[in-house]
């Protein structure tokens, strides 16, 4: 597979670098470690790196994509039973003995060589003895069983259900089960996993972490040079470093980037623009999605994330900003939630007290975009 590939990757030879988080990855999957977290922004390659671990152990794994729930504001304990009886089926095909486990579960029937659940309510199927069904089948088979999170902070939106305290007994009791969560949104997921929280039922439990950064920017030009070469393409090195200097060492626009100009058969600064507005478009739909559910104070959000893009970087800044756009005070309360939030969806980071917009694509698409995203949420 091309480096310059959309898609993610899932071999070792098809991934650039990496090769520190993959071994930590490897090894802890390899262990059958019951907690791993896989942290990082978006499109930094968590889920090729977690396919490219799998493929290297060659442990059974089923891996749930939370993706799925982005847009929903809410999601029901059914929603998620429907994407894992799928999972299940898509498992028992190459692990059909699977089925002899758990065709004793409550509420699953077997049906030809699949399973169905009969309901998908929490009284009458119930997680905990899916995992433990699971996990007999992986001692029978003397193997550890994979079971992973795909961006796991979506599980935050679950209402009306919990699965935290079965991971907790899967993690005390099941030891053949390896729980791995990714997620873009470092605090989110350890909002939702709670395992700082002394109230959580994850609390306390040690776990195996593997963070992906953009790479740097050295790191950046070599991931273009040698993803133009596989197509016998030496461009200039200047329009490279100017794709850096817009695109950051983000691996997934880096790659957009040199898909596009590949399709497009031309490598220059205008192709970069290019991707620069077609990436701007995907960031702001994800910046809706997080806005959406929180339309209230839409307006507040968007005006603190303009007023960061434009520099005003510091608490003190950002308030006087809010004020002068709100013609009131604003509290400091309202002011440390709101930050609080955009952190935590990993949307702003903070060094040395200061605020910056995490991804460089979307301060740009803010900077130029978002007066049409104030009218759609208005
Ligand atoms: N180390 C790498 N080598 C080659 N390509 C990579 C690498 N990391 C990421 N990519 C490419 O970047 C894009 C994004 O990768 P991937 O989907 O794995 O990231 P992600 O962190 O899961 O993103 P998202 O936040 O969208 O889920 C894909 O096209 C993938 O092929
Ligand atoms: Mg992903």
């Amino acid at each position: 597979m091309p480096l310059f590939d959309p898609g993610p990757k899932a071999r070792r030879e098809d991934l650039y670098d990496r090769e520190r988080e993959l071994e930590t990855l490897i090894n802890a999957v390899e262990k059958c470690e019951p907690l791993i977290l896989l942290l990082g922004p978006r499109r930094c390659g968590k889920t090729s790196l977690l396919q490219v671990a799998l493929n290297e152990c060659r442990v059974p794994n089923i891996v749930l994509d939370c993706r799925v729930f982005e847009e929903r504001i809410h999601i029901r304990y059914a929603d998620l039973m429907k994407v894992l009886e799928k999972k299940l089926n898509e498992f028992a095909k190459p692990f059909n003995r699977v089925l002899e486990f758990l065709r004793r579960v409550r509420g699953i029937r077997i049906l030809g060589s699949g399973i169905e659940f009969e309901t998908y309510s929490v009284r009458n199927v119930s997680l905990t003895e899916i995992f433990e069904a699971l996990s007999r089948w992986a001692e029978d088979e003397g193997r550890c069983l994979v079971i992973a999170f795909d961006e796991a902070q979506e599980l935050s939106k679950l209402r009306g259900a919990t699965i935290l305290p079965t991971i907790a007994y899967a993690y005390d009791y099941l030891r053949n089960l390896s729980f791995v969560f990714t997620g873009s949104m470092m605090g989110l997921l350890y909002r939702f996993l709670k395992l700082d929280d002394p109230r959580s039922p994850l609390y306390g439990r040690g776990f195996v972490e593997v963070r992906l950064a953009p790479f740097p920017r050295e790191q950046a030009v070599d991931f273009l040079i040698k993803g133009f070469r596989e197509h016998g393409v030496e461009p200039p090195i200047e329009v490279l470093e100017y794709a850096v200097d817009r695109l950051d060492g983000v691996p997934g626009w880096l790659t957009l980037f040199g898909y596009t100009a590949l399709n497009r058969g031309r490598i220059d600064r205008e192709i970069v623009d290019e991707v620069l507005e077609i990436a701007s478009g995907m960031v702001l739909e994800e910046l809706k999605h997080f806005l959406e559910p929180r339309y209230q104070a839409a307006k507040r959000y968007l005006a603190i994330l303009r007023a960061v893009a434009q520099g005003f970087d510091t608490w003190s800044k950002i308030k006087k900003f809010l004020e002068v756009e709100e013609g009131s005070k604003v509290s400091d309360s309202d002011l440390y939630l709101l930050l609080k939030n955009l952190l935590d969806a990993s949307i702003l980071r903070k060094e040395d007290n200061e605020y910056r917009i995490a991804d460089p694509v979307l301060a740009y698409a803010i900077l130029r975009k978002t007066i049409r995203l104030d009218k759609e949420l208005s």
